[in-house]
């Protein structure tokens, strides 16, 4: 019996158990505190698939170059997918003696084929091996992700589709503005998750360079074939610079700061929707599936998926700072530092991909109270500016001339307690005898809108064909 491991804590007898993966230059185990802060299996398990990927790719180059004898290679790259079929059966058991993922497979693979399993880790090293995984691994949540912001955009096109003519007051300052249309209003979305869709991509094109072969940091004296290992993981190309291949993490960090981007915008709708979902505003009604109640309130009906989407940008930007910081300043290679990526990269893909598809089966079922959305839209002097316009328009009055006498007509409609249409033409005339009858058709929310044709504008003929341009982008 060992006294290696510190009095108070527990500590694993590791002396005749001393790695088995460099157990030639130690004499004893870990102390129980040691093993805690290095183990990572806990958490990089979740990339067995792709780690098993990389070891049968590398596996096949190995022969294929003449390292190992292919029957070798043949009995490794067999061994590995029982590995995998066990570790995703569940009936694989993890140790976290074994630190990491990488580690773990490679001492069942032992067990399972014998003594070719100790070639595998020719001409690579645990460096390499993980940026290659967790590439991989990231490389998928960007593809996730780009599937669930489209169905989100889906799911929104079908709204502007429906209600490209519905009229809504248009906010500025949280103020009403303008008309403006339900369909201009999710195709707003609809734009802003277009760029998000187009930053993932931009970062899964510039992350694919394969990490592989990279070794520990500086390369290896065996004759390796990367490219053969690269194409044979979806890579477009090997990585150019081994030192930089095993340190570099800027393709988690792009991956988190998309997701931060997309999480951001999600949480700017879900905001509109918990507002809008109010008893103040009832522009829309969220569906039974999306809302909550109250245990205590009988009357109430809560939009908790829609502020939970709102709060998620905090993790998740949390996970892209927190990142951040484990990278700054870490000299060139390899440090273990970077051992902390997975965890908030794990998190931050799980909650936005929870949010998308939150968000998606929301806005699917989101009800729009039209009725309610047109009365709010008519309110608050909102066709002021198509009152200005006309002015200009119609009167040939410079366009600060007429900002003013509609001011004065708005403060006129104010005073008496009603709205712009509401005003009589003797009222108008009192502030501008030019004014005519026609004056009445821009004041309507339905002419307003309709009105507004520049391209990018709130029109129902411009939505349409936004909503027309996406449904073809799509496919
Ligand atoms: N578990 C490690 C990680 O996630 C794998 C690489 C370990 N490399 C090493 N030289 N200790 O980063």
């Amino acid at each position: 019996m060992s006294d290696m491991g510190s009095s108070d804590t527990p500590s694993t007898d590791n002396t005749s158990a001393a790695n088995t993966m460099w157990g030639g230059r130690f004499a004893a185990g870990p102390d129980a505190i040691m093993e805690a802060i290095n183990a990572s299996i806990g958490f990089d398990q979740r990339m067995a698939r792709q780690d098993i990927e990389g070891s049968r790719a590398h596996a096949a180059m190995l022969a294929a170059v003449g390292i190992v004898k292919p029957s070798d290679a043949e009995v490794i790259r067999e061994g590995l997918l029982t590995v995998l079929s066990e570790i995703e059966g569940g009936t694989f058991a993890f140790s976290a003696a074994l630190e990491d993922i990488h580690m773990n497979v490679e001492a069942r693979l032992k067990e399972v084929v014998g003594a070719p399993a100790g070639r595998l880790h020719t001409a690579r090293s645990r460096n390499d091996q993980v940026a290659t995984d967790f590439k991989l691994w990231v490389r998928e949540q960007i593809d996730a992700a780009i599937g669930g912001i489209e169905a989100l955009q889906r799911a929104l096109l079908g709204q502007a589709e429906a209600g490209a003519d519905w009229v809504m007051p248009g906010f500025t300052h949280l103020q009403t503005a303008q008309p403006v249309t339900w369909g201009h209003h999710m195709m707003a979305y609809v734009e802003m998750l277009g760029r998000d869709a187009s930053r993932f991509r931009d970062a899964r094109a510039r992350m694919n360079e394969s990490p592989l072969g990279a070794a520990a940091l500086a390369g290896t004296s065996f004759p390796i074939d990367r490219d053969m290992t690269a194409q044979a993981l979806g890579f477009d190309r090997p990585a150019a610079n081994s030192l930089d291949a095993v340190s570099d993490r800027d393709f988690a960090l792009e991956f988190l700061s998309a997701a931060s981007i997309c999480a951001m915008h999600l949480s700017r709708f879900a905001e509109e929707l918990v507002i809008w979902s109010s008893a103040q505003f009832r522009f829309v009604v969220l569906s039974d599936r999306f809302s909550t109640g109250s245990s205590i309130m009988p009357q109430k009906k809560n939009p908790d998926a829609a502020e939970l989407i709102r709060a998620k940008v905090g993790r998740i930007f949390g996970a892209n700072v927190a990142l951040m910081m484990v990278m700054k300043g870490l000299p060139l290679a390899y440090s273990k530092d970077v051992q902390e990526d997975k965890e908030q990269v794990f998190d931050a893909a799980d909650n936005l991909m929870l949010a998308l598809a939150a968000m998606e089966g929301m806005v699917r079922d989101m009800a729009a109270n039209v009725p309610s959305l047109e009365a709010a839209a008519a309110s608050g002097f909102s066709t002021a500016t198509d009152l200005a316009d006309w002015l200009v328009r119609t009167l040939d009055m410079p366009f600060r001339d007429a900002h003013h006498v509609t001011g004065s007509l708005v403060k006129l409609a104010e005073d008496k307690g009603c709205d712009l249409p509401d005003l009589s033409l003797a009222d108008m005339q009192s502030v501008h005898g030019d004014i005519t009858d026609a004056v009445f058709d821009v004041l309507g929310v339905h002419n307003s809108v309709a009105s507004r044709t520049s391209y990018g504008g709130t029109s129902p003929v411009r939505v349409r064909e936004q909503v027309a341009r996406w449904r073809v982008r799509l496919g």
